[in-house]
């Protein structure tokens, strides 16, 4: 048996139970929000703004309070937000299957009869894959660089194809590669000439604020942007609190031009009266009290959560560095680590690793239909678990990946010598 072998069987022996698998916050995260419970109480129920929480009155677009507080995160003005329920997902469905039935601000008609097509980025989101593709749109893969999505292809694809509906991606802190879109390339996106009149840039801003460095360059604002290029329109964005507050008990909201707004607010308007104002009142509440408010409450995040992507570093580096068999990104903010081995062996690691008791994002999962080409990236998710299991994972994540790579060199046909 090889060293590697028997280190691997070592590690199956101690019957680990690790999970490194989606990206929820730990429980430590949760505690730092835990006040929010009992923030509000049967004598606050009356907003500053003069809206009774209890009642449907006060619209769809939100708390006066919270538009106020919220836009900050994804950097609109008050006027440019609307709050909803605990999902953005639940946003982005809703706003991305109006779309399908009637269109956009401006289009002529549903994209539903218009084989509609959606660029998305690669490795990125397996619930933006399944919702579009689910909901029938025909996704189009471009690859995310260190600059955000591959704009020449992007350029290119939404010139020349009217059914080139739009865009949907991550613009900061990239879920998993934990790229951030740069400002030339948010300038082209904003300003391209697109076939599709109603092109739509449907950015998923969830990480906007969870930074994991101090002092982080400012990204790119993609609707001032947008505004600057006269496509004000163009841009929708999205964000929630659910790596803020709680994952299931946060408020989301979309951000978008106010021409925008007034058209979404009548659509979104229809299917509800309006959103859960006793959260929002909650998290207004809850942050305004927080000492440094959202900024000091993501600095309190940072410091849970730093030390196990630095756990996953150093045990990448002292394990894999300079053996040729992987590379990885050292994201400074968001929630994952994008790993791509350099042979391709990620499923047989994540098999490995599976029963080696390290639960991974199953491969694949970074691409549209599970199915990555290259067989090559594996997400990974280093927020749930205390720093010290991140650690433990990483190093049968580190062997599994040798063990992989050695057996794939070993099956590998022999050449002939003569
Ligand atoms: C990029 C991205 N968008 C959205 C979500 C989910 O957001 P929400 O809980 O607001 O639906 C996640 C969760 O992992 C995510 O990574």
């Amino acid at each position: 048996m090889s060293d590697i072998q028997q280190q691997y069987e070592n590690y199956k022996a101690q019957g680990l139970q690790l999970n490194m698998q989606r990206g929820q916050p730990s429980d430590q995260d949760f505690d730092l929000s835990l006040p929010m419970l009992n923030i509000i109480d049967s004598e606050d129920v009356i907003t500053p703004s003069g809206i009774d929480i209890r009642n449907y009155p006060g619209g769809v677009t939100g708390l006066p309070e919270a538009r106020e507080m919220f836009c900050k995160q994804i950097g609109v003005a008050p006027s440019e937000i609307i709050i909803g329920n605990n999902s953005s997902l639940e946003l982005m469905g809703s706003i991305l299957s109006w779309a399908l039935l009637k269109g956009v601000k401006g289009s002529a008609s549903g994209w539903v009869t218009q084989s509609p097509k959606l660029i998305v980025t690669i490795p990125g989101y397996d619930r933006h894959f399944k919702l579009a593709a689910a909901l029938g749109f025909e996704l189009v893969p471009v690859a995310i660089t260190e600059e955000g999505p591959n704009i020449d292809a992007v350029e290119e694809l939404a010139a020349n194809d009217p059914s080139v509906k739009g865009i949907y991606f991550v613009p900061t802190y990239s879920n998993p590669t934990g790229d951030t879109i740069s400002e030339g390339v948010a300038k082209r996106l904003v300003s391209m000439a697109t076939a599709a009149p109603d092109f739509t840039i449907f950015a998923d801003d969830a990480y906007a604020v969870h930074h994991l460095v101090d002092n982080p360059a400012p990204a790119p604002n993609l609707l001032a942007l947008a505004k600057e290029a006269g496509n004000a329109d163009r841009v929708i964005l999205f964000g929630s609190t659910s790596k803020i507050t709680f994952a299931s008990g946060g408020i989301s909201f979309a951000g978008m031009s106010e021409a925008n707004l007034a058209h979404w607010s009548k659509v979104l308007g229809l299917q509800t009266i309006g959103p859960n104002k006793v959260e929002q009142l909650r998290h207004v509440r809850f942050l305004e009290k927080y000492p440094g408010g959202m900024e000091g409450l993501m600095r309190d995040h940072a410091k849970i959560l730093k030390p196990k992507f630095d756990a996953v570093e150093q045990v990448l580096s002292e394990e894999l560095g300079g053996t040729g068999l992987a590379t990885w990104t050292q994201p400074k903010g968001g929630y994952f680590v994008s790993f791509d081995t350099t042979r391709p062996v990620a499923d047989r690691v994540v098999a490995l690793a599976k029963e080696a008791g390290v639960a991974l994002t199953p491969a694949g999962a970074t691409f549209p239909g599970g199915v990555d080409p290259d067989n090559k990236n594996i997400r990974l998710s280093p927020s749930r678990p205390p720093a010290q299991e991140v650690e433990q994972a990483m190093r049968v994540v580190a062997c599994c990946v040798k063990l992989a790579s050695a057996e794939f060199d070993a099956a590998k046909p022999q050449a002939v010598s003569d």
